[in-house]
């Protein structure tokens, strides 16, 4: 699709892992590349869309057109996300968000003693959640769902909960799903409760997969 079909849009794609401080030289993350989120934003600023790339620790280089802001926790993310409510006509959420983090960083770095370490964790904030809740009319809203079981029904709960508009599940039991591949499998669960399964596909195709569900949501067809 080389047509600027998505002109005058403004979107926010969020992409990568997110990672968070145990000490000043550890921390806990996820197998995120970023590559499905990269994916989303550089065919969204090829077809005409205003990109704000809002990512985790990646390797990737920024796509051609894209504005990118680079965050590591959870707490950074949330706030750069917010800082765009009114921004954004679209947000897709491809991140893989930290649900917990360590309750506290130690100031200095944890030394190794005989027995066991215990980490305490607390809950970091939902942000597709809080998006969900502020959602202005017009405004669409996807979600990404990476489970292990249960995935249908954990996405279809998701769409519900956190107000999306569709949710983009990806099966993470399948061989070239989900992390880190240069592909995807996923199922496309919408508010209206169409379901659209995909088989193996490039990140990329599914990127303008999903772009064009966007635009036909948005009565752009
Ligand atoms: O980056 P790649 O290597 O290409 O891999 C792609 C991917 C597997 C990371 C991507 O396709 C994907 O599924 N991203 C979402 C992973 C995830 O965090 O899923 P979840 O089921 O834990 O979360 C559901 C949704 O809530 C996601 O849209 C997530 O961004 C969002 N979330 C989750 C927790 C939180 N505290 N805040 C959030 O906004």
């Amino acid at each position: 699709n080389s047509s600027k079909d998505l002109a005058g849009l403004k979107f926010v794609v969020t992409a990568g892992p997110t990672r968070e401080s145990i000490d000043p030289v550890r921390y806990i993350t996820n197998h995120s590349s970023g590559k499905m989120g990269y994916a989303i934003a550089e065919r969204a600023a090829k077809r005409g869309a205003e990109v704000v790339l809002i990512s985790g620790p990646t390797h990737l280089p920024t796509p051609p057109g894209v504005q990118r802001i680079d965050v590591i926790s959870t707490n950074d993310m949330y706030e750069a996300v917010m800082n765009h409510l009114e921004w954004a006509d679209v947000f897709i959420k491809s991140a893989a968000v930290a649900d917990y983090r360590p309750k506290a960083v130690a100031v200095n770095k944890i030394k190794k003693g005989e027995g066991d370490l215990t980490i305490e964790f607390t809950r970091n904030p939902d942000i597709l959640k809080e998006l969900g809740k502020r959602k202005r009319n017009g405004q669409i809203l996807v979600g990404f769902a990476a489970e292990t079981q249960g995935l249908i029904a954990n996405a279809k709960a998701k769409v519900e909960t956190k107000n999306l508009d569709f949710i983009v599940a990806n099966d993470l039991t399948k061989e070239g799903a989900g992390f880190q591949s240069d592909t995807n499998i996923v199922t496309m669960i919408d508010k209206y409760g169409n379901m659209e399964h995909y088989d193996l596909m490039p990140k990329k195709e599914l990127a303008d997969t999903i772009l064009n569900k966007i635009k036909s949501l948005l009565g752009r067809e």
